[in-house]
């Protein structure tokens, strides 16, 4: 690839699409990949206990988890990678430097089968860090709103927007190989860096087109 396209939602499989990046040419992957887990192939996520699930379209895009081969090349072409999903690809992510937890703020001893944290692995830095957000169902600190959750493992902007402010510079480029509803890439547009997101999905790529769109940057 001659020139990167910066600041846009390509529609493509992650791996091929990378695999047209150079080396290092991005300064810092923030992605939230497949698990692995088969997360939402009954269309409900959540719930169980005192708040009711959220029922969306099922879908089979998590019966597979970020591949050695993705990673390998997400390692190749860029400087630092934040990963979500810590807990359940360690054996493909290997011994990380940092760790970044986002405690949801959940009480505990509620009965139900929400994660009470979300655990990434992060290349940069030598040690542990927390950023406190509640969500948990309906409860949440930010996207109050039904109409703010398209997707059915949307990230909050706030978490995304904590990670890239605290590990990136203005005008950094940021990449998410698996943007889902374009949370990463509303963030770092958000906070004036460059991104570009990539996902497979042509339904939740047009959502993260329109929800880029619908941001604004800051004037200053
Ligand atoms: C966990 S979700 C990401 C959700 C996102 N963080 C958000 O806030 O909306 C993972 C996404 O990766 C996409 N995906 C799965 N395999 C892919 C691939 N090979 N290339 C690009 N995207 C892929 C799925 O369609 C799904 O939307």
């Amino acid at each position: 690839m001659d020139k990167l396209p910066l600041d846009e939602i390509i529609l493509g499989d992650c791996l091929e699409v990378m695999q047209s990046f150079p080396d290092k040419s991005v300064d810092l992957i923030v992605t939230d990949p497949p698990y692995g887990i088969g997360i939402g192939g009954s269309g409900r996520i959540g719930g169980s206990g005192i708040v009711a699930p959220k029922q969306y379209i099922p879908v089979d895009w998590d019966d597979v988890g970020l591949t050695q081969e993705q990673w390998n090349e997400m390692q190749r072409i860029s400087k630092n990678q934040i990963v979500f999903g810590f807990n359940h690809l360690a054996d493909i992510l290997g011994k990380c430097a940092g760790i970044i937890v986002w405690d949801k703020k959940v009480k505990n001893g509620w009965d139900d089968n929400f994660s009470d944290c979300e655990v990434a692995y992060s290349s940069i830095g030598n040690h542990a860090k927390v950023y406190h957000h509640l969500w948990m169902g309906a409860l949440r600190a930010s996207e109050t709103s039904s109409l703010d959750r398209v997707h059915p493992t949307q990230k909050p902007i706030a978490v995304m927007e904590w990670i890239i402010n605290h590990y990136s510079a203005d005008g950094d480029l940021i990449l998410d190989p698996f943007c889902g509803s374009g949370t990463t890439c509303v963030a770092a547009k958000r906070l004036k860096r460059h991104y570009i997101g990539i996902e497979i999905s042509e339904q939740y790529c047009e959502m993260a087109r329109r929800r880029v769109a619908a941001t604004q940057e800051p004037m200053f």
